[in-house]
């Protein structure tokens, strides 16, 4: 007995895959909605013309359709690249297969084409984490073994400041001593805060106060090298959930950043809304969803390259002569024990948009 006949054109239509179909003269003969979505163009536009008239021959999709209507045979790339809207290029898979007619012989292909790029963001955060806590495990054993060592120094350079301190060539070395080990210290515990695991005390903060108590810190010296502040505050947004000492560093080092992206000056933006982002507009701590605020922090500076946005928030990267390479390692893993995320936006020769997507306190 025959079930309901299977809605074909319902099916395909209503696929998260885009499918493009073409006959043996690569003339498209099928272009789904997704296909549409995914690929920037409208199966008005497209059907009946050759699919090299819609993208560049030697793209994989066209190559691997053009493959499988010569041998008969499926073709698939798990990492594949095709130009989207305005040109941008998307992140796909294909699999390519061929459709056969009566005879037996091949009339015509059809492609999957799959939307990966968001798979390579989660891919990319995991590994993220991972090298994250095995740097962590390092930099904990390592600020251990020299933080004993290094007080004993700066007792020693205090006595010896104390016995000293009227003669002043002997003075001047032992303040020099005491500044550098003080730097040091600094950056020992700066290593043993990546290492170590943080516990939050999170309250409702109004994240406007955060961004303010940063821009006094720092705005007189950005004003000195001809940066300026711009606010675009949303007055109406709720207070956030964080830890109060800790976002703080987060905002600080963000900002800092975007201050150093600027030598010849510009301005620095502070952005606060509501997440629109899909991808970071709820999270669930435990009670809930809850809605999440995009804090931006952004600059004219240089930008940041495709090759360093893959390193960026690893300890110890750094392109700065005197950076530690800390500051984001830090604040991806402050904001990631908040529950939220950082999305860097970056344009070479533009500037930078750092968000951070925190949670909100209701
Ligand atoms: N707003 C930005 N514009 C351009 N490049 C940036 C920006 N923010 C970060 N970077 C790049 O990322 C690198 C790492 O930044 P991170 O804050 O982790 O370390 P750092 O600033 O070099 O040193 P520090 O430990 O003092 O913060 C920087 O050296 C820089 O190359
Ligand atoms: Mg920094």
């Amino acid at each position: 007995m025959m079930g309901h006949p299977l809605d074909y054109e319902g099916l395909v239509s209503g696929l998260p895959d885009a499918l493009v179909g073409v006959d043996t003269e690569l003339r498209v003969i099928l272009w789904n909605p997704a296909a549409e979505d995914l690929l920037g163009r409208s199966a008005r536009r497209v059907l009946g013309r050759t699919l090299k008239e819609v993208f560049a021959p030697e793209t994989s999709l066209v190559r691997h359709l053009t493959d499988t209507l010569a041998t008969g045979e499926s073709r698939s790339e798990s990492s594949a690249v095709v130009e989207g809207l305005d040109g941008r290029p998307v992140h796909v898979s294909v699999v390519t297969a061929p459709l056969a007619g009566r005879s037996g012989a091949v009339t015509s292909a059809v492609a999957v084409v799959r939307d990966i790029s968001r798979l390579r963001q989660l891919e990319a955060e995991v590994r993220r984490g991972e090298t994250l806590a095995a740097a962590g495990q390092m930099a904990i054993g390592l600020a251990h073994e020299i933080r004993n060592p290094l007080s004993a120094i700066r007792g020693a350079a205090q006595l010896m400041q104390r016995e000293l301190g009227d003669e002043a060539r002997w003075g001047e070395y032992t303040s020099v001593l005491l500044k550098e080990v003080t730097r040091v210290n600094s950056i020992i515990e700066m290593l043993l805060d990546v290492g170590r695991p943080v516990t939050l005390r999170v309250v409702p903060l109004n994240v406007h106060q955060l961004l303010e108590r940063v821009a006094l810190l720092l705005e007189e010296e950005a004003a000195s090298r001809r940066i300026t502040f711009v606010r675009r505050y949303d007055p109406s947004l709720p207070p956030i959930l964080a830890d109060e000492d800790r976002i703080m560093q987060v905002f600080h080092n963000l900002v800092r950043n975007a201050i150093e992206a600027m030598p010849g000056g510009g301005r620095l933006t502070l952005v606060t809304r509501l997440s629109m982002n899909p991808l970071f507009a709820k999270v669930d701590l435990g009670q809930g969803q809850r809605s999440m605020a995009d804090i931006q922090i952004a600059d004219e500076g240089a930008g940041i390259s495709e090759e360093t946005r893959a390193k960026l928030f690893t300890p110890f990267f750094t392109t700065k002569e005197r950076g530690l390479g800390l500051g984001l390692a830090l604040c991806h893993r402050i904001v990631d024990e908040h529950g939220g995320a950082i999305q860097v936006t970056s344009e070479p020769g533009r500037g930078t948009a750092m968000s951070c997507f925190l949670p909100i306190a209701r």
